[in-house]
């Protein structure tokens, strides 16, 4: 791992101000580590508050409009999330994908979106369960890194990538540490086409299914840059073990 780990929870549809207790207490277990970049990406209601609140973590949204503002009732534009307090967005999340039938061009127009707003952008990807089945995981992942990575001047800086397989999300299942680094390496070899040696750089999460039992493992995979977790993320007894995990070994 080249550059400092990056931990992010998805608090997906949780949270509701009691829970800012809970940020906070993950909030202060972040700053007791510095080598790892830690965030929260609540719900849209909780970014304000979160933000003023965090003196450690980024807290980042978990969509955007593709428009900045305008007639779209219940959307929120990228600005917005930047005004709230938000350093980052997720994007193209196989939940929005799957629910709200976000295709790649959707996703990343939504990218570019975000990036104009100033904010980094966590670009999810991954296969379903008959998809690996069928020997396309790889074949589906690059397609999705091909049709949903922004790109442009000064891009790249401002992009991760989170691999995020379908079937592992919320079923307790993970690939093994084997498929992991490979997945990883295909992607780093698409990052590096897309973008030449600036793809390099860019870091490339985990994501399904990570708990404090399994988090080191998965972290030491080939090209694992870091996490993105959802359940686990909601507490901080959850949360930070995996920020530790992600710290690694002590030099010590
Ligand atoms: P779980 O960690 O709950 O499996 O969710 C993963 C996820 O979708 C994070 O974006």
């Amino acid at each position: 791992m080249t550059t400092r780990p990056f931990v992010v929870g998805n608090w997906k549809m949780n949270g509701l101000r009691a829970n800012l207790a809970e940020a906070r207490a993950i909030d202060r277990g972040a700053a007791r580590h510095p080598g790892v970049r830690v965030a929260i990406a609540p719900p849209f209601t909780l970014i304000a508050a979160m933000a003023e609140q965090a003196e450690t973590m980024a807290i980042g949204g978990q969509d955007c409009h593709v428009a900045a503002s305008g007639a779209y009732t219940g959307d929120v534009g990228a600005p917005m999330l930047a005004d709230a307090g938000a350093v980052f967005t997720i994007l193209g999340h196989s939940e929005r994908r799957a629910n709200h039938g976000e295709s790649d061009a959707l996703v990343r127009a939504k990218a570019e979106a975000a990036l104009a707003a100033g904010l980094e952008v966590i670009v999810c990807v991954g296969e379903t369960e008959a998809e690996r089945d069928a020997g396309q995981a790889e074949t589906v992942v690059c397609a999705q890194l091909d049709g949903s990575l922004p790109t442009g001047e000064g891009v790249p800086a401002r992009v991760t990538v989170a691999y995020e397989p379908v079937w592992a999300i919320g079923t307790g299942r993970v690939p093994s540490v084997a498929d992991v680094g490979a997945m990883h390496r295909a992607i780093r070899t698409r990052l590096l086409a897309i973008y030449g040696e600036d793809g390099a750089g860019i870091a490339i999460l985990y994501g399904g299914s990570v708990n404090p039992g399994n988090a080191a493992e998965l972290m030491a995979a080939d090209e694992v840059g870091g996490a993105l977790v959802g359940g686990a993320s909601l507490t901080a007894e959850n949360f930070l073990p995996i920020v530790l995990a992600a710290a690694g070994p002590p030099s010590e």
